[in-house]
Protein backbone atom coordinates (compact mmCIF):
# COMPACT_ATOMS: atom_id res chain seq x y z
CA UNK A 1 0.00 0.00 0.00
CA UNK A 2 1.16 3.45 -1.48
CA UNK A 3 1.06 6.83 1.30
CA UNK A 4 -2.50 7.04 1.98
CA UNK A 5 -4.50 9.53 4.46
CA UNK A 6 -8.53 8.97 5.11
CA UNK A 7 -10.67 11.10 7.72
CA UNK A 8 -14.31 9.90 9.04
CA UNK A 9 -16.88 11.12 11.40
CA UNK A 10 -19.37 9.31 12.54
CA UNK A 11 -22.38 10.63 14.74
CA UNK A 12 -23.31 9.91 18.32
CA UNK A 13 -27.19 8.58 19.10
CA UNK A 14 -29.69 8.61 21.46
CA UNK A 15 -32.10 5.18 22.05
CA UNK A 16 -35.74 6.92 21.95
CA UNK A 17 -37.65 2.86 22.44
CA UNK A 18 -36.44 -0.48 22.70
CA UNK A 19 -32.15 -0.52 24.47
CA UNK A 20 -31.26 -3.87 25.76
CA UNK A 21 -34.69 -5.84 24.12
CA UNK A 22 -33.08 -4.94 20.52
CA UNK A 23 -30.45 -7.49 21.40
CA UNK A 24 -32.77 -10.00 21.93
CA UNK A 25 -34.46 -9.60 18.77
CA UNK A 26 -37.22 -6.55 19.80
CA UNK A 27 -37.32 -3.35 17.53
CA UNK A 28 -35.52 -0.01 18.59
CA UNK A 29 -36.01 3.33 17.43
CA UNK A 30 -33.13 5.86 17.96
CA UNK A 31 -32.03 8.89 16.17
CA UNK A 32 -28.33 10.63 15.26
CA UNK A 33 -27.27 13.43 17.65
CA UNK A 34 -25.50 16.11 16.15
CA UNK A 35 -22.02 15.76 17.77
CA UNK A 36 -19.65 13.79 16.67
CA UNK A 37 -16.61 11.50 16.56
CA UNK A 38 -13.67 12.25 14.20
CA UNK A 39 -10.84 9.73 13.14
CA UNK A 40 -8.00 10.28 10.94
CA UNK A 41 -5.80 7.54 9.47
CA UNK A 42 -2.30 7.73 7.36
CA UNK A 43 0.18 4.92 6.26
CA UNK A 44 2.73 4.40 6.36
CA UNK A 45 3.96 4.19 9.82
CA UNK A 46 6.15 3.06 12.19
CA UNK A 47 4.35 1.84 14.86
CA UNK A 48 0.33 1.53 15.01
CA UNK A 49 -0.41 4.82 17.57
CA UNK A 50 -3.63 6.79 18.79
CA UNK A 51 -3.13 10.62 19.18
CA UNK A 52 0.88 9.97 18.99
CA UNK A 53 0.56 7.28 21.67
CA UNK A 54 1.59 3.20 21.43
CA UNK A 55 -2.25 1.88 21.09
CA UNK A 56 -3.43 1.06 24.55
CA UNK A 57 -5.96 -1.73 24.15
CA UNK A 58 -7.36 -1.14 27.48
CA UNK A 59 -8.15 2.55 27.10
CA UNK A 60 -8.78 2.46 23.14
CA UNK A 61 -10.66 -1.28 23.19
CA UNK A 62 -12.71 -0.57 20.04
CA UNK A 63 -9.82 0.49 18.56
CA UNK A 64 -7.98 -2.41 19.45
CA UNK A 65 -10.99 -4.83 18.31
CA UNK A 66 -11.00 -3.10 14.80
CA UNK A 67 -7.68 -3.62 13.72
CA UNK A 68 -7.82 -7.40 15.23
CA UNK A 69 -10.62 -7.57 12.84
CA UNK A 70 -10.40 -5.74 9.73
CA UNK A 71 -6.94 -4.82 9.31
CA UNK A 72 -3.79 -6.90 7.56
CA UNK A 73 -1.39 -3.77 6.70
CA UNK A 74 1.15 -3.21 8.93
CA UNK A 75 1.37 -0.11 11.27
CA UNK A 76 -1.38 2.79 10.71
CA UNK A 77 -1.33 6.44 12.47
CA UNK A 78 -4.71 6.86 14.28
CA UNK A 79 -5.88 10.70 15.60
CA UNK A 80 -9.39 10.83 16.98
CA UNK A 81 -11.81 13.96 18.21
CA UNK A 82 -14.53 13.83 20.14
CA UNK A 83 -17.85 15.37 21.10
CA UNK A 84 -19.45 12.88 23.02
CA UNK A 85 -19.49 12.30 26.65
CA UNK A 86 -17.59 8.44 26.16
CA UNK A 87 -19.63 6.34 28.86
CA UNK A 88 -22.70 8.45 29.01
CA UNK A 89 -24.24 6.32 27.10
CA UNK A 90 -25.42 8.39 23.89
CA UNK A 91 -23.42 6.06 21.39
CA UNK A 92 -19.75 7.36 21.42
CA UNK A 93 -18.36 3.53 21.08
CA UNK A 94 -20.32 2.60 18.14
CA UNK A 95 -19.02 6.71 16.81
CA UNK A 96 -15.65 5.81 17.12
CA UNK A 97 -15.46 1.70 15.95
CA UNK A 98 -17.67 2.91 12.64
CA UNK A 99 -15.26 6.26 12.44
CA UNK A 100 -12.52 3.82 12.43
CA UNK A 101 -13.89 0.99 10.45
CA UNK A 102 -14.83 4.06 7.85
CA UNK A 103 -11.42 5.08 7.83
CA UNK A 104 -9.58 1.81 7.74
CA UNK A 105 -11.48 -0.06 4.70
CA UNK A 106 -10.71 3.72 2.89
CA UNK A 107 -7.20 3.49 3.31
CA UNK A 108 -7.18 -0.02 2.20
CA UNK A 109 -9.38 0.48 -0.83
CA UNK A 110 -8.57 3.91 -1.94
CA UNK A 111 -12.46 5.35 -1.75
CA UNK A 112 -14.94 5.16 0.53
CA UNK A 113 -16.58 1.70 1.68
CA UNK A 114 -20.01 0.94 0.78
CA UNK A 115 -22.23 2.09 4.19
CA UNK A 116 -23.53 -1.78 4.56
CA UNK A 117 -20.33 -2.87 4.79
CA UNK A 118 -18.75 -0.58 7.16
CA UNK A 119 -22.09 -1.08 9.04
CA UNK A 120 -21.72 -4.55 9.62
CA UNK A 121 -17.93 -4.19 10.29
CA UNK A 122 -18.48 -1.64 12.73
CA UNK A 123 -21.15 -4.56 14.82
CA UNK A 124 -18.62 -7.28 14.88
CA UNK A 125 -16.51 -4.63 16.18
CA UNK A 126 -18.31 -3.88 18.85
CA UNK A 127 -19.51 -7.15 19.55
CA UNK A 128 -16.22 -8.63 20.20
CA UNK A 129 -15.16 -6.07 22.40
CA UNK A 130 -18.45 -6.73 24.45
CA UNK A 131 -19.02 -9.85 24.24
CA UNK A 132 -23.10 -9.26 23.10
CA UNK A 133 -24.86 -6.17 21.06
CA UNK A 134 -27.41 -5.40 18.69
CA UNK A 135 -26.41 -3.91 15.76
CA UNK A 136 -28.66 -0.78 16.61
CA UNK A 137 -25.67 2.05 17.69
CA UNK A 138 -23.21 1.15 14.46
CA UNK A 139 -26.00 1.25 12.11
CA UNK A 140 -27.20 4.76 13.35
CA UNK A 141 -23.78 6.02 13.49
CA UNK A 142 -23.05 4.80 9.85
CA UNK A 143 -26.97 5.47 8.18
CA UNK A 144 -27.46 9.19 10.70
CA UNK A 145 -30.92 10.37 10.71
CA UNK A 146 -34.16 7.95 12.54
CA UNK A 147 -33.66 4.64 12.25
CA UNK A 148 -35.85 1.45 13.23
CA UNK A 149 -34.44 -1.19 14.07
CA UNK A 150 -36.81 -4.95 13.29
CA UNK A 151 -36.80 -8.36 13.17
CA UNK A 152 -38.35 -8.02 9.98
CA UNK A 153 -38.92 -6.13 6.85
CA UNK A 154 -41.47 -3.20 7.59
CA UNK A 155 -43.51 -1.56 4.69
CA UNK A 156 -43.78 2.02 4.69
CA UNK A 157 -40.15 2.72 5.43
CA UNK A 158 -37.04 2.50 3.51
CA UNK A 159 -34.94 -0.55 4.32
CA UNK A 160 -31.03 -0.07 4.37
CA UNK A 161 -29.77 -3.20 4.95
CA UNK A 162 -29.72 -6.63 7.20
CA UNK A 163 -27.76 -7.52 10.02
CA UNK A 164 -27.49 -11.52 10.90
CA UNK A 165 -25.38 -12.74 14.06
CA UNK A 166 -26.35 -16.34 15.22
CA UNK A 167 -30.12 -17.02 15.48
CA UNK A 168 -30.80 -13.61 15.20
CA UNK A 169 -31.56 -11.12 12.25
CA UNK A 170 -32.20 -7.07 12.32
CA UNK A 171 -33.39 -5.12 9.41
CA UNK A 172 -32.34 -1.64 9.79
CA UNK A 173 -35.38 1.37 8.09
CA UNK A 174 -34.60 4.81 7.62
CA UNK A 175 -38.09 6.80 8.74
CA UNK A 176 -38.87 9.95 8.82
CA UNK A 177 -39.50 12.24 12.33
CA UNK A 178 -41.59 14.76 12.75
CA UNK A 179 -40.07 17.55 14.56
CA UNK A 180 -39.56 16.29 18.26
CA UNK A 181 -38.69 18.94 21.09
CA UNK A 182 -36.64 16.05 22.95
CA UNK A 183 -33.92 16.87 25.57
CA UNK A 184 -30.49 14.81 26.59
CA UNK A 185 -28.57 14.92 29.62
CA UNK A 186 -25.89 13.02 30.99
CA UNK A 187 -25.77 12.22 35.05
CA UNK A 188 -21.94 12.48 34.72
CA UNK A 189 -21.97 8.61 36.46
CA UNK A 190 -20.23 6.14 34.08
CA UNK A 191 -21.23 2.80 33.30
CA UNK A 192 -19.85 -0.23 31.03
CA UNK A 193 -22.36 -0.74 28.06
CA UNK A 194 -21.35 -4.22 28.54
CA UNK A 195 -21.64 -4.88 31.87
CA UNK A 196 -25.17 -3.58 31.85
CA UNK A 197 -25.86 -5.99 29.00
CA UNK A 198 -24.48 -9.15 31.05
CA UNK A 199 -26.92 -7.98 33.82
CA UNK A 200 -29.92 -8.21 31.41
CA UNK A 201 -28.60 -11.48 30.39
CA UNK A 202 -28.21 -12.91 33.67
CA UNK A 203 -31.87 -11.74 34.54
CA UNK A 204 -32.99 -12.76 31.37
CA UNK A 205 -31.57 -16.38 31.27
CA UNK A 206 -32.99 -17.16 34.73
CA UNK A 207 -36.17 -15.45 34.89
CA UNK A 208 -39.21 -15.82 32.51
CA UNK A 209 -40.55 -12.53 34.30
CA UNK A 210 -37.21 -10.85 32.67
CA UNK A 211 -38.21 -11.99 29.20
CA UNK A 212 -41.56 -10.75 29.42
CA UNK A 213 -40.05 -7.42 30.31
CA UNK A 214 -38.06 -7.96 26.74
CA UNK A 215 -41.37 -8.46 25.16
CA UNK A 216 -43.32 -5.59 27.44
CA UNK A 217 -40.56 -2.78 25.63
CA UNK A 218 -40.69 -4.73 22.14
CA UNK A 219 -45.08 -3.74 22.36
CA UNK A 220 -44.11 -0.18 23.58
CA UNK A 221 -41.46 0.47 20.58
CA UNK A 222 -44.28 -0.56 18.42
CA UNK A 223 -46.79 1.51 19.66
CA UNK A 224 -44.03 4.39 19.69
CA UNK A 225 -43.50 4.07 15.87
CA UNK A 226 -47.15 4.23 15.71
CA UNK A 227 -47.31 7.36 17.70
CA UNK A 228 -44.55 9.11 16.02
CA UNK A 229 -46.24 8.83 12.89
CA UNK A 230 -49.34 11.19 14.15
CA UNK A 231 -47.17 13.31 16.27
CA UNK A 232 -49.28 12.37 19.85
CA UNK A 233 -46.57 13.73 21.92
CA UNK A 234 -49.07 12.81 25.09
CA UNK A 235 -48.41 9.31 23.92
CA UNK A 236 -45.74 9.01 23.16
CA UNK A 237 -43.91 10.69 26.60
CA UNK A 238 -46.93 7.76 28.21
CA UNK A 239 -44.55 5.09 26.20
CA UNK A 240 -40.83 6.51 27.43
CA UNK A 241 -41.92 7.10 31.05
CA UNK A 242 -43.73 3.04 30.91
CA UNK A 243 -39.98 1.98 28.90
CA UNK A 244 -38.52 3.22 31.48
CA UNK A 245 -40.24 1.72 34.49
CA UNK A 246 -38.96 -1.78 32.15
CA UNK A 247 -35.65 -0.76 32.06
CA UNK A 248 -35.55 -0.05 35.57
CA UNK A 249 -37.14 -3.25 36.82
CA UNK A 250 -34.44 -4.97 34.48
CA UNK A 251 -32.37 -2.90 36.85
CA UNK A 252 -30.33 -0.96 34.47
CA UNK A 253 -31.28 2.22 36.38
CA UNK A 254 -29.47 3.94 38.82
CA UNK A 255 -30.29 6.42 41.35
CA UNK A 256 -28.78 9.48 39.53
CA UNK A 257 -30.43 8.92 36.95
CA UNK A 258 -33.84 8.50 38.95
CA UNK A 259 -33.47 11.51 40.09
CA UNK A 260 -33.27 13.37 37.13
CA UNK A 261 -36.06 11.65 35.34
CA UNK A 262 -38.18 12.69 38.05
CA UNK A 263 -37.13 16.46 37.97
CA UNK A 264 -37.63 16.41 34.00
CA UNK A 265 -41.17 15.04 34.39
CA UNK A 266 -41.91 17.38 37.19
CA UNK A 267 -41.05 20.57 34.76
CA UNK A 268 -44.66 21.63 33.72
CA UNK A 269 -45.07 20.80 30.09
CA UNK A 270 -42.54 17.27 30.06
CA UNK A 271 -44.28 14.68 28.25
CA UNK A 272 -42.29 11.92 29.47
CA UNK A 273 -38.28 10.82 30.44
CA UNK A 274 -36.69 7.65 30.30
CA UNK A 275 -33.18 6.18 30.63
CA UNK A 276 -31.60 6.04 27.11
CA UNK A 277 -28.67 3.56 26.51
CA UNK A 278 -27.21 0.88 28.34
CA UNK A 279 -28.39 2.62 31.48
CA UNK A 280 -25.98 2.27 35.02
CA UNK A 281 -25.66 5.91 34.47
CA UNK A 282 -24.96 7.66 31.41
CA UNK A 283 -28.03 9.41 30.07
CA UNK A 284 -31.94 10.43 30.09
CA UNK A 285 -34.37 11.82 27.13
CA UNK A 286 -37.15 13.64 28.09
CA UNK A 287 -39.71 14.91 25.43
CA UNK A 288 -41.10 18.55 26.99
CA UNK A 289 -42.93 21.47 25.27
CA UNK A 290 -40.42 23.50 27.31
CA UNK A 291 -37.03 21.98 26.41
CA UNK A 292 -35.33 24.67 27.81
CA UNK A 293 -36.78 24.67 31.34
CA UNK A 294 -35.80 20.97 31.60
CA UNK A 295 -32.14 21.82 30.49
CA UNK A 296 -31.98 24.45 33.11
CA UNK A 297 -33.67 21.99 35.55
CA UNK A 298 -31.20 19.43 34.92
CA UNK A 299 -28.38 21.55 34.76
CA UNK A 300 -29.05 23.15 38.57
CA UNK A 301 -28.47 19.03 39.62
CA UNK A 302 -25.30 19.06 37.67
CA UNK A 303 -26.30 17.38 34.74
CA UNK A 304 -24.87 18.43 31.20
CA UNK A 305 -28.34 18.89 29.74
CA UNK A 306 -28.29 19.52 25.83
CA UNK A 307 -31.34 19.67 22.95
CA UNK A 308 -31.43 16.37 21.16
CA UNK A 309 -31.88 17.83 17.74
CA UNK A 310 -31.50 14.86 15.46
CA UNK A 311 -28.99 15.39 12.32
CA UNK A 312 -29.63 13.66 8.74
CA UNK A 313 -25.85 13.06 8.71
CA UNK A 314 -24.20 9.62 8.91
CA UNK A 315 -21.06 8.27 8.25
CA UNK A 316 -18.71 10.88 6.42
CA UNK A 317 -15.22 9.70 4.70
CA UNK A 318 -12.89 10.99 2.25
CA UNK A 319 -9.40 9.62 1.59
CA UNK A 320 -6.78 11.32 -0.42
O1 LIG B 1 -25.29 2.64 26.03
P1 LIG B 1 -25.04 2.56 24.57
O2 LIG B 1 -25.05 3.90 23.92
O3 LIG B 1 -23.79 1.81 24.28
O4 LIG B 1 -26.27 1.73 23.96
C1 LIG B 1 -26.46 0.38 24.30
C2 LIG B 1 -27.75 -0.17 23.73
C3 LIG B 1 -28.07 -1.60 24.18
O5 LIG B 1 -29.33 -1.94 23.62
C4 LIG B 1 -28.15 -1.72 25.69
C5 LIG B 1 -27.01 -2.59 23.69
C6 LIG B 1 -27.02 -2.82 22.18
O6 LIG B 1 -25.97 -3.25 21.66
O7 LIG B 1 -28.05 -2.60 21.53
Amino acid sequence: MGSRSAAASAPGKVILFGEHAVVYGEPSLSLALHRRIRVWGDVPADATTVNREALDEHRFSYIATALRLHWRDGHVRLRTETELPQGGHVGSSAALSTATIGVLFALQRGTPAPAADVARAAFETEYATQGAASPNDTTVATAGGAVLLSPQREAGAEHLWRIEKGERAWNAHRITLPDLPLVVAHSGVRARTADQVAKVKRFVDKNAFGRDLIQEIGAITREGVEALKHRDLVRLGELMNRNHTCLHTLGVDAPALTRLVEAARRVPGTFGAKLTGAGGGGSLIALAERPQAVIEALQRMGAQAFPAEPSPRGLEVSVS
